[in-house]
């Protein structure tokens, strides 16, 4: 039976993982969000000076295992699923995701789960790098104000944030910084593939955006 991969990329706060995972239940799909194995790296080694990563790369093995349906990303066997998440953790992901030899340590990795399964991937070079050959690519987006406002939601429901207008500003800004480095850096910059189709969520619920994204899929499939 043939596999079918579904790259869906696409910068922060987009609904990128909640609208993937809930597409790739309901197509039957593993989801794999790679952004956890970069999130992973960059909390692994946040203490390590910058020049001291790529060496020690080789030491860091990192992998995804899913328990019950549920990734979970693992570091040498400690799995870091619950250090991930935070605001911290975002922007060392992006920092360490823009060192060529990380990028390069990942991409074997990732191709490997969409080798044996059906995959809903997502990221921000699934479709240009990872998995050029991908049966459906999408490139999923909204407008930044929006995009902050359901990360700042999710942040203050998880209590990590406390709610206040000047928190919401930070977002918004960390955002549009990380947004800038994901889609300057000189490799493998978030950008739409050239055979993608985009999709807007601006102003749509959860579920108009997953029934939008599981037509466009099964109109390629
Ligand atoms: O999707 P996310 O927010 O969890 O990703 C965290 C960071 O990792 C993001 O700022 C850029 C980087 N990333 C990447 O460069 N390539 C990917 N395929 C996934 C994530």
């Amino acid at each position: 039976m043939k596999n079918y991969s579904i790259a869906i990329d696409g910068p922060v706060g987009a609904g990128k993982s909640t609208i993937a995972r809930e597409c790739a239940k309901r197509l039957g799909f593993i989801y794999v969000d790679t952004g956890a194995l970069y999130r992973a790296l960059g909390v692994y080694f946040a203490k390590e000076p910058d020049g001291a990563v790529e060496p020690c790369l080789s030491s860091a093995a990192v992998n995804l295992k899913f328990i019950d349906g549920v990734q979970r990303v693992f570091v040498n066997d400690v799995d870091y699923t619950d250090k991930i998440r935070t605001p911290q953790a975002s922007m060392l992901a992006s920092d360490i995701s823009a060192k060529p030899a990380v990028r390069e340590y990942l991409l074997e990795l990732q191709r490997g789960f969409a080798q044996t399964q059906s995959v809903v991937m997502d990221g921000r070079d699934i479709g240009t790098v990872v998995l050029p050959n991908a049966d459906v690519k999408i490139f999923l987006t909204a407008d930044p104000r929006e995009r902050a406002r359901r990360r700042y939601d999710e942040l203050v429901a998880k209590g990590t944030l406390n709610g206040t207008d000047a928190e919401f500003e930070d977002v918004l800004d960390d955002l549009i910084k990380r947004d800038h480095n994901d889609s300057t850096r000189a490799h493998a910059p978030l950008k739409p593939a050239d055979d993608s189709i985009t999709v807007n969520t601006t102003g749509n619920t959860f579920e108009q955006s997953v029934e939008v994204m599981l037509k466009t899929i099964r109109e390629h499939l």
